[in-house]
């Protein structure tokens, strides 16, 4: 092909993308300044004027020419907002990559370039597939590349590499007859708020709470399946965990809140969203901080998170039908938060909660029905 005659213009009548031009250098030596774009793509840093010319005058031109790689600048509101490429592409397989100006982020251009350029990776080049990857933690990209489509998630430990360093990945590809559109449910934590308290999702500062709360001898009692002992770094990871849990469709985890400082009080969540068999049940689970407990915090919080997750999921709820919510029988205090909250107590299971002491205790279920 050549440069610049052969690049297709693509466009939705918002995005355009267009062959690179000498004018975009400026910009694109900007946009490379950001932080952010260097925390999750792998160009150079300190990123010199001397690399953008490089890459916009003879990387892309020659990427072009020699059918290797296939980069467009994305055209916004009149002006150079950013790159997207293809690469590769031999067997029919290749992968993107793409970053957009901060002053542009979240108005949906990468959504709509990315929708361009995979269209065109099928329909131009012939291709058979198109892979995603991302270092993990860059949610921004996974939610562009959710929304384009891109599916069948995995991590890979060390799978990606910037500048020398191996780091986490994620990958995700669609394929040519794929419908360009999620797959799966993406939730959102939205901050629901009353009797004093406010859900809101989970901070890394709640890290030193997360772990006092977690690390007290009741919650280990209680809840055995927690990590122990119960460190900074398990309440980092927990904390870490949770975006992915909302994106992969599993679970919403809560903060619990005091509405006035903020200061995190203990954790609602809504887990087994994605069950396989039954997709309109949630069950509840929750610890508290040992100094928050007795003021009826927890009741107040599950009543938001019912509430919450019995709204139709048009209406930014979770679309739920029935609610759970397993206890041990001798813990009083979690049977009184469902009981309070109108659950029934449906089963009795026995000897099914095992405790660290390799003792078991009769494990409660109640349930609650969104037509109780
Ligand atoms: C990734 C990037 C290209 C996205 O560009 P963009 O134009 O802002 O993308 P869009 O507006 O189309 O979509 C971004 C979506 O991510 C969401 N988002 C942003 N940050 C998020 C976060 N931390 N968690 C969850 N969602 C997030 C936005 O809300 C938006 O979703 P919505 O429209 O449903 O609200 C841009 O952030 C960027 O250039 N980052 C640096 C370079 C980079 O990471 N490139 C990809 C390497 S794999």
């Amino acid at each position: 092909m050549r440069f610049p005659e052969d690049v297709p213009v693509l466009t939705d009548g918002v995005v355009t993308l267009r062959a690179h031009t000498a004018d975009d250098v400026e910009p694109a030596y900007r946009i490379c300044q950001d932080p952010v774009m260097q925390q999750w793509t792998t160009i150079p840093v300190p990123y010199r004027h001397e690399h953008a010319v490089n890459f916009l005058t003879e990387v892309v031109p020659n990427g072009w020419r020699t059918n290797t790689m296939w980069a467009w600048a994305i055209e916004y509101d009149g002006r150079y907002a950013g790159t997207i490429d293809l690469g590769d592409g031999e067997g029919g397989v290749g992968e993107v990559g793409f970053a957009v100006d901060p002053e542009v982020r979240g108005n949906g251009v990468m959504t709509r370039a990315l929708k361009l350029a995979v269209r065109y990776a099928f329909d131009g080049l012939g291709w058979e597939r198109v892979i995603w990857r991302a270092f993990v933690g860059n949610y921004a990209s996974r939610r562009v590349a959710w929304k384009v489509g891109f599916r069948g998630l995995v991590t890979i430990p060390g799978g990606g590499r910037a500048r020398g360093v191996r780091k986490d990945e994620w990958v995700a590809s669609v394929g040519r007859d794929d419908e360009l559109e999620p797959q799966g449910i993406w939730w959102t934590v939205p901050v629901l708020e009353d009797g004093g308290i406010r859900l809101r999702a989970l901070r890394d500062s709640d890290a030193q709470r997360v772990m006092e709360a977690c690390s007290d001898e009741r919650t280990q009692q209680w809840l055995s399946g927690m990590p122990s002992p119960y460190g900074l770094d398990e309440a980092a990871g927990f904390i870490a965990s949770r975006p992915d849990a909302a994106a992969s469709g599993e679970a919403v985890a809560w903060a619990i809140a005091d509405a006035a400082g903020d200061e995190l009080l203990g954790n609602v969540s809504v887990f087994g969203l994605k069950n396989r068999i039954d997709r309109t049940t949630g069950e509840i689970g929750y610890w508290m901080h040992p100094d928050a407990r007795g003021r009826k915090v927890m009741s107040t919080a599950v009543e938001l998170v019912i509430a919450h997750a019995f709204r139709p999921i048009e209406d930014g709820g979770l679309g739920r039908r029935r609610l759970i919510l397993r206890c041990a029988d001798v813990n009083t205090a979690s049977a009184h938060v469902a009981e309070a909250n109108g659950f029934t107590r449906v089963g009795n299971e026995r000897l099914a909660d095992p405790r660290r002491d390799g003792t078991y205790d009769n494990l409660l279920t109640y349930d609650l029905l969104a037509t109780d």
